[in-house]
C-alpha cells in the first residue's frame, strides 16, 4: 500500500483498476485507423503550415530539413517510450498517470499542470493560427471581418490605409473552439469521424504540395545548404540547425496525445504502439519532404511569412492551387485543435478521479458517455485565452512544457522496469535504458536551445501550479486520504 505523503505512488494495478472500476466510464469506440488518424490529426498543423518558414528564414536556411530530422529522431526515442507505457497502462491520464506510478503524487500534479501548457495552450495557439487562415479565405471570397474582431486586445493592427487600431477580441478563434468542444461533448466516435475526414483532406493537400512542388524546385536555392553562422548563436550554422529544431519541435507535438485515448481504444495493447509510432513516422517523412520542396521553391530568406506553404504555391505560379492549399491548412489546424481539446479533457478527467481537481469533472454524460464537464471547462478556458490574450509567445511555452513532460515519460520507462518489472508489457521499448536516455538527452538539447525567458515562464507556471496543489489537491487527494 502506498504511503500517505506527498510522494505517495499509485501502483500500476491501482491505476488500471481505478479507471476500470470508476462508475463513470468512457465509451470504447476507437480502432487502429482512428487512433493513427488522431495522431496525425494532432501532429500536422501550425508547425508545418506556419512555423517552418520563420525557422528556415531566421535560423537554419535549407538545413531546416536537418532540423526536422533531428526533431523526428528525438521524438522517435520518446515515442517508443510512450508506446510501452500507453499499452501497459491504458488510461486517459497519459504522462500524468505514468508519473503518479513512478515519482508520486506531487510530481504527477506538477506534470498534469504542465500538460495544460501542451494541450490547452497548444489548442489556443493553433486556434489563433486558424483564425488567420479563415480570415484570409473569407477575404478571398469577398467576406471581410473587421480586424478588431479577429485579434486579441493589446494587438496593434495596421489597416490598409496606414491607420492603426487595437484588437478587441479574436472571435474566429473562440468560434472554432466552441464548435469543436460541442462536437467532443456530443460524442467521441462522431468527433473521431470528423477528424478522420479532415485528416484525409490535409494529407491530400500536403502530398499534392510535395508532388507538384517537386517539379518546380530550383536546386540552386539549396546552396549554401547550411548558411554560415551570422556571428550570433542560433542564427544559421550548426547552432542554427539546433535552434531551428527547437522551433519546429512544435510541429511534432501531438503524437503523445494518442496516449490519452488509451481508455477509449477497443484494443489499446495493440493499437497504442501502432497509433503513436505510425503517426510519428508518417508525419516526419512528410515534414522533411515539405521542408525540402519549400526551400527548393523559395529562397530561404523570403520565407519569413505567416503562410510559407501558400508562398511556395505562389512561386509555382498555379493560382488555382492556392485556395485548396489554404483549405487543407485550415482542415489541418482544425484537427490539431480537436485532438488537443480532447486530450486536455481526458487528463483533467483523470486528475479529478484522483481528487486532485473537483470530482465534478470526473463525471461522464449518462447518455453520451463523454466527460462533458471537463470538456466544457477545457473549451471555455481555451476559448477565453485564444479570444483575449496576445499569444504569439505561447508556442515556445508549449514546446518547453511538452519537452519537460517527454523527459518524465522516458524516465518513467526506466523506473517502472525496475519497480514493476513483472507487469505485462504488450510493447517493450527496445534497448532500455539507452533509448529512454537518448530521449532525455535529445529533449534536454532542444530545451537548451529555447530562450532563457521561456525557461523563466515555465518555472513561474509550475510554481503557480504548486500553490494550487497545496490549496486544493493536497487536502482532497483520494490516494493520500484512503485508509491504510
Ligand atoms: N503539432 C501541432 C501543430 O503543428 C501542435 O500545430
Amino acid at each position: 500500500m502506498a504511503d500517505q505523503g506527498l510522494m505517495s505512488r499509485k501502483s500500476v494495478d491501482d491505476i488500471i483498476r481505478s479507471s476500470e472500476d470508476h462508475p463513470h466510464k468512457l465509451a470504447k469506440t476507437l480502432g487502429p485507423y482512428s487512433i493513427t488518424a488522431m495522431g496525425i490529426g494532432a501532429i500536422i498543423g501550425a508547425g508545418i503550415f506556419v512555423l517552418t518558414g520563420t525557422a528556415a528564414a531566421q535560423y537554419a536556411g535549407p538545413a531546416i530539413m536537418l532540423s526536422f530530422i533531428l526533431g523526428g529522431v528525438a521524438c522517435a526515442f520518446v515515442g517508443l517510450c510512450y508506446a510501452e507505457l500507453a499499452a501497459m497502462l491504458p488510461v486517459s491520464g497519459s504522462t500524468y498517470s505514468y508519473t503518479y506510478a513512478t515519482m508520486g503524487e506531487i510530481f504527477a500534479w506538477i506534470i498534469g499542470w504542465d500538460l495544460i501548457l501542451e494541450y490547452a495552450m497548444g489548442a489556443a495557439t493553433v486556434a489563433v493560427g486558424w483564425s488567420g487562415y479563415i480570415v484570409s479565405i473569407l477575404r478571398s471570397i469577398g467576406i471581410v471581418i473587421p480586424a478588431v474582431l479577429t485579434t486579441a486586445p493589446g494587438t496593434v493592427i495596421t489597416l490598409p490605409d496606414g491607420g492603426t487600431v487595437h484588437g478587441i477580441v479574436n472571435l474566429p478563434a473562440a468560434f472554432i473552439i466552441a464548435i469543436l468542444t460541442a462536437s467532443l461533448v456530443a460524442g467521441t466516435k462522431e468527433s473521431s469521424r470528423l477528424n478522420n475526414t479532415m485528416v484525409i483532406l490535409k494529407l491530400a493537400v500536403v502530398v499534392a504540395f510535395i508532388g507538384v512542388g517537386a517539379f518546380y524546385i530550383h536546386p540552386e536555392n539549396w546552396h549554401p545548404f547550411i548558411p554560415p553562422n551570422s556571428g550570433t548563436t542560433g542564427h544559421f550554422g550548426v547552432s542554427g540547425i539546433l535552434r531551428g529544431s527547437a522551433v519546429v519541435f512544435f510541429a511534432f507535438i501531438g503524437f503523445d496525445a494518442v496516449s490519452t485515448a488509451a481508455q477509449e481504444a477497443r484494443d489499446p495493447q495493440r493499437d497504442m504502439p501502432i497509433g503513436i509510432l505510425g503517426s510519428l513516422v508518417i508525419s516526419t517523412l512528410l515534414y522533411v519532404a515539405v521542408a525540402a520542396v519549400l526551400t527548393g521553391l523559395v529562397p530561404y530568406g523570403q520565407l519569413n511569412v505567416p503562410d510559407p506553404v501558400a508562398k511556395g504555391v505562389d512561386v509555382i505560379g498555379l493560382a488555382w492551387f492556392s485556395f485548396p492549399i489554404k483549405i487543407g491548412a485550415l482542415a489541418g489546424l482544425t484537427t490539431v485543435i480537436l485532438v488537443l481539446l480532447y486530450g486536455q479533457s481526458r487528463i483533467l478527467f483523470t486528475m479529478a478521479q484522483d481528487g486532485l481537481l473537483p470530482r465534478l469533472f470526473a463525471t461522464t454524460h449518462p447518455r453520451l458517455q463523454t466527460p462533458y464537464l471537463s470538456q466544457t471547462l477545457t473549451g471555455v478556458v481555451v476559448a477565453a485565452v485564444a479570444a483575449f490574450t496576445p499569444i504569439d509567445i505561447l508556442s515556445e511555452m508549449v514546446s518547453i512544457g511538452t519537452l519537460f513532460a517527454f523527459i518524465l515519460v522516458c524516465g518513467a520507462v526506466i523506473m517502472l522496469r525496475r519497480s514493476d518489472g513483472g507487469v505485462r508489457r504488450p510493447f517493450r521499448t527496445p534497448g532500455v535504458p539507452v533509448v529512454p536516455l537518448c530521449g532525455i538527452g535529445f529533449c534536454l538539447l532542444l530545451m537548451s536551445a529555447l530562450p532563457g525567458i521561456t525557461w523563466l515562464r515555465l518555472i513561474v507556471w509550475l510554481a503557480v501550479g504548486l500553490a494550487i496543489y497545496f490549496l486544493y489537491g493536497y487536502r482532497k487527494s483520494v490516494l493520500r486520504h484512503r485508509p491504510k
